[in-house]
């Protein structure tokens, strides 16, 4: 399609979730988007309008769909400057995370940082809990991060960051998080973490959005960029952790960010934090294994 044309769709697609967002804060208008959604011919006029902003099956065919209208994703040069500035400041989100973890953070020696950015997180955490000189943190991201990542931790003369490609080495680390990048994997939680070999002790999900109801996949629509994304079930997503061996302690709003899924306004909610342990017994039994 010509590039004009698709940003005349991009920018109809904008107006009506726009639209659809406002009609949603009116009395009635979830109901109203929910009657007209489940007829099949309305159905399909809205997501040919929607464009981007319609849900998906699934994050490939979202991926592929969006791409096709505007091609630039998490690599965008806004999107990595802004994980930069964020080294320097504590997000209120943080606060929750720091709480939970303050108590380990003397014993921590080898974190995974999944969908880690450019190693941001890093050093409001090192700031606030003084992480240990020995510390490992293993950023894991998509490759254009991987330099970015080195030379940032460079720069900050900081010897405890370092990158890896492989999710593989998330396998019995004392601290997984995925801050802001659970809803950019297909998988649940509990499924990433079951494939490894060793589970990793404390688990923290934060300023993530997810579904109150059945998991749908959307999108995050920015200026000049666009990512596929899936809202997990929140509750699926608590009770796979526990299946698995983990105990739930914690779970806190995150007001800064909201999901808004135009044809879905009953899924509207804010963004949340999740904090895991592993129970001792499954610790003994993994480490007997
Ligand atoms: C919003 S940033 C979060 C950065 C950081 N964790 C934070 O809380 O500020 C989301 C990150 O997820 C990464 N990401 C998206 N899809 C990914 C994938 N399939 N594998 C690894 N990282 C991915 C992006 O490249 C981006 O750096």
């Amino acid at each position: 399609m010509v590039p004009g044309l698709n940003k005349l769709r991009v920018a109809i697609g904008s107006s009506a979730a726009i639209g659809l967002r406002a009609l949603a804060k009116l009395p009635y208008g979830p109901q109203l988007i929910r009657a007209a959604a489940s007829r099949p011919g309305i159905e399909r006029w809205l997501r040919a309008l929607l464009c981007v902003y319609q849900p998906f099956p699934d994050i490939d065919t979202a991926t592929k769909y969006i791409r096709r209208f505007i091609p630039a994703g998490h690599e965008h040069s806004d999107v990595v400057s802004q994980l930069k500035q964020f080294a320097d400041v504590t997000r209120e989100s943080d606060y929750p995370v720091l709480f939970y973890l303050s108590g380990y953070a003397p014993g921590l020696s080898t974190v995974f940082d999944l969908g880690g950015g450019i190693g941001n997180l890093f050093y409001p955490y090192d700031r606030e809990l003084r992480l240990p000189a020995t510390l490992r943190w293993m950023v894991h991201d998509l490759p254009d991060k991987e330099e970015i990542v080195l030379q940032f931790a460079k720069s900050r003369n900081e010897q405890r960051v370092g990158f890896s490609r492989r999710m593989e080495d998330a396998s019995g680390v004392d601290l997984f998080i995925v801050s802001g990048a659970l809803h950019y994997f297909e998988d649940e939680l509990a499924v990433i973490l079951g494939r490894l070999a060793e589970l990793p002790r404390l688990v923290v999900v934060n300023r993530t959005p997810f579904s109150q109801a059945d998991p749908i996949v959307t999108t995050q629509v920015g200026d000049g960029y666009v990512h596929a994304c899936k809202l997990h079930s929140l509750a699926g997503t608590i009770a796979g952790m526990e299946a698995i061996g983990y105990r739930f302690v914690a779970k806190w709003p995150v007001h800064e960010r909201a999901s808004r899924v135009p044809l879905r306004p009953d899924l509207n909610d804010t963004y949340w934090g999740l904090f895991f342990v592993l129970d001792a017994d499954r610790r003994q039994l993994e480490a007997s294994r």
